[in-house]
């Protein structure tokens, strides 16, 4: 069961590195008109190390107590965490990740997250902003409520996934599936 993880983390980093090659070198390659809708994937990682970029700051209720993958019901954390183009936390950093999130599961493992990705790509500068439940140790998918700069008007998902919970430096990939209206493309032409 370790050996398919870590084969699966593997292809993991091996997806994510090759999905973020195209956007950082050709606008081309990762531009997918799907049924007229101007589209961009790509996976970073967040590494979130406690009481250095994630802090409990109202402490929860009931459920179980604080440990990597559990915090009491109603606990509210904040966190402004660095977000690297591959799993190792020395990589290069290219986004942020500014936001809280709400214990709101009695097992301790579910809450209700907010935050504001900044993103700085070779062709793509600005922000996301994203709102829903994540699950502390499955995948778990967030709507993208809106951005700003070149992610304006942008809609979609991003979902995040555990890849390391041990250690005091937690890692996870953040996979961004995001889709632009027509309207936003054409709003954003004269522009470019
Ligand atoms: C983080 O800080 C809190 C409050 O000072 C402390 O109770 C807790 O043990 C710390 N956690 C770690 C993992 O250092
Ligand atoms: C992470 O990157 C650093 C600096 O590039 C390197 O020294 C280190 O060996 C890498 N760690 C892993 C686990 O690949
Ligand atoms: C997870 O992180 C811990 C602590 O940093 C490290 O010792 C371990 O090798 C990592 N595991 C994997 C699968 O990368």
């Amino acid at each position: 069961m370790a050996v398919s993880f870590q084969d699966k983390v593997l292809a993991i980093l091996l997806v994510a590195f090759i999905s973020l090659k195209p956007t950082s070198s050709s606008q081309h390659h990762h531009h997918h008109h799907h049924h007229g809708l101007k589209s961009l994937h790509f996976a970073l990682f967040q590494h979130e190390t406690i009481n250095k970029t994630g802090y409990i700051i109202v402490n929860g209720v009931t459920g179980p107590g604080v440990s990597q993958t559990t915090t009491p019901f109603g606990t509210l954390f904040a966190f402004e965490d660095p977000m690297t183009v591959t799993a190792n936390r020395s990589s290069k950093i290219v986004g942020i990740a500014e936001g809280a999130s709400i214990t709101s599961g009695l097992d301790g493992l579910r809450s209700i997250s907010i935050a504001k990705i900044t993103l700085r790509l070779k062709k793509y500068t600005g922000s996301i902003s994203i709102v829903g439940g994540t699950h502390n140790i499955k995948p778990s998918d967030h709507p993208v409520v809106g951005g700003t700069g070149d992610f304006l008007f942008v809609q979609g998902i991003v979902t995040s996934s555990p890849v390391n919970l041990t250690g005091i430096t937690v890692t996870y990939k953040i996979e961004f599936h995001l889709y632009w209206p027509p309207y936003a493309t054409q709003a954003s032409l004269p522009y470019k």
